[in-house]
């Protein structure tokens, strides 16, 4: 895997194809390797390009932080653009990868050429949540993270997945186990953390596709629906039977309407 010395940090990425940038920035708690499937299926003219955010995959940490903010994510982004000799990138992010990108937005909007939102949401954690967050945070740290991941498993997946496609549940896993403990924790900490993006919204003035599982738990139908409705002229694309990780889940409609919507750009 290319990989390079940027703010601080080693990152190392996957990439796929020549020409306009896409960028993919994963899900938590998982890696570049989420990305695969779109990576290969990209139109001709498109060079997808899908790092291991700090701390995850190959990618190295940095433990004198505390917590890996949105904002320090997105100015990794940011520095390994700017390496590519990319000005400008079509920026797809899932859950995290999409508040890390709608953090880039706020950092350096004139980077964006188009944006694509998986399974995410403009708002902030709850004050539950957010306490659930740091709690977890302090389990892992005494526990390590395979308790989590075990209860986290259930609810990235939709129920028909799980049950017809055991075996992508058991590589989700397998991507969450190798996440390194201290990289969970400091990644827990950095989202509770999150602003409220909500504000921004009327601010983006690039075309995004809003896309995401119809049995999204953690970010249901109603939630993309809100942030589609918060950006003008925003597409909406909800796909039947998916879960969370719905580009893994539904990877055929999810590339389908990937694609259609980068040949539009
Ligand atoms: C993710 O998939 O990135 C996480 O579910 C995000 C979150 O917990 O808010």
């Amino acid at each position: 895997m290319p990989h390079a010395a940027l703010t601080g940090i080693d990152m190392s990425w996957r990439e796929q194809g020549d020409g306009d940038v896409a960028l993919f920035l994963h899900g938590f708690p998982f890696d570049a390797g989420l990305w695969e499937p779109q990576l290969h299926a990209l139109p001709p003219g498109w060079r997808g390009v899908a790092p291991d955010l700090r701390g995850f995959g190959e990618s190295r940490g940095h433990l004198d932080l505390d917590a890996y903010t949105m904002e320090q994510h997105a100015r990794d982004a940011l520095a390994l653009l700017d390496h590519l000799g990319a000005q400008q990138a079509v920026v797809c992010g899932l859950s995290m990868g999409g508040y890390i990108a709608l953090a880039l937005h706020r950092l350096a909007p004139a980077r964006l050429r188009a944006l694509v939102l998986a399974d995410t949401r403009a708002e902030p954690d709850s004050d539950d949540a957010r306490r659930q967050r740091l709690q977890q945070a302090a389990e892992i740290g005494a526990q390590g993270t395979a308790p989590f991941v075990e209860r986290m498993l259930p609810r990235l997946l939709s129920p028909a997945t799980r049950h017809a496609r055991p075996e992508l549940a058991d590589t989700v896993r397998a991507m969450m186990l190798r996440a390194p403990a201290e990289t969970v924790v400091r990644a827990l900490r950095g989202l509770a953390a999150r602003p409220d993006a909500r504000a921004q919204l009327p601010q983006v003035q690039v075309p995004t596709l809003v896309i995401g599982g119809e049995a999204d738990e953690i970010t249901p139908p109603a939630a993309l629906e809100a942030l589609a409705g918060g950006i003008r002229g925003a597409e909406l694309r909800i796909l039947p039977g998916a879960g969370h990780v719905s580009n893994l889940e539904a990877e055929h409609e999810f590339n389908t309407s990937l694609r259609a919507f980068l040949l539009a750009l």
